[in-house]
């Protein structure tokens, strides 16, 4: 489910690599710090990781290099293809996306970059519950995205986008399910996480919750 974007990965899977450097003026300020937040991401996490949206795979390595067992899903057949190139069999990938996936045994940690805002709120809620009954306590949730504090500031970077010139990226901010803060804070709290939130760049935070 929330797999509706999955065309603009057909089209950006072989310049990914690319952007992420920052390569696309447009998406520069997106991925400021792209490889220290990676890093975070993995440095956070423990035990069996299950990763969505995996793309080219660059976080996975990451969490590779800590020695963690991965399970990796990602629904776009090109983004698999190049991931499954770079990791030359290292970690399992499986088709799937952040709702509907095969059986996972003992999970601790789901991780997840640049890849969360494909989900409506709703559906935001949805997955949050289901990781919420498959995790022990202790158990975390790892997401890198872009959010915002509030609607006022998911609204003015829509306008500096548009102030800017950046077209494109205005547009991906008002058509895909950017979310805010206090919106992510109470699906956390009501599945029973205690959660914290760290500013990684301009449009990126990194949310963290144990399950208690
Ligand atoms: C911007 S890329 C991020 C890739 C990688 N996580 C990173 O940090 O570089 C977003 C990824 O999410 C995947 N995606 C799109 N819809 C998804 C869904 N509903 N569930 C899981 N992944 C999804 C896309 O195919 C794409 O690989």
């Amino acid at each position: 489910m929330g797999r509706e974007f999955l065309d603009v990965f057909e089209q950006w899977a072989d310049s990914y690599d690319d952007t992420v450097i920052g390569h696309d003026a447009e998406y520069k300020e997106v991925f400021v710090n792209y490889e220290q937040i990676l890093e975070q991401v993995a440095s956070i996490s423990f035990g069996h990781v299950v990763e969505f949206g995996v793309g080219t795979g660059n976080l996975t390595v990451k969490l590779l290099e800590k020695g963690l067992k991965i399970t990796g899903i990602e629904p776009s057949e090109p983004m698999r293809k190049i991931a499954e190139e770079k990791l030359q069999g290292r970690a399992s990938l499986l088709d799937g996306d952040f709702m509907v996936f095969p059986e996972l045994k003992n999970p601790d940690t789901f991780v997840s970059t640049y890849a969360f805002h494909h989900l409506t709120d709703e559906e935001k809620g949805e997955a949050i519950a289901l990781y919420g009954k498959l995790l022990s306590n202790g158990g975390k949730i790892v997401f890198a995205d872009t959010m915002y504090e509030s609607e006022q500031e998911y609204k003015k970077a829509i306008s500096d986008a548009q102030k800017n010139g950046f077209l494109n990226l205005a547009k991906d901010l008002q058509t895909e399910y950017y979310t805010t803060i206090p919106v992510l804070r109470e699906i956390m709290e009501k599945n029973g996480f205690a959660v914290t939130f760290s500013r990684c760049n301009e449009f990126v935070w990194l949310m963290e919750g144990v399950k208690q």
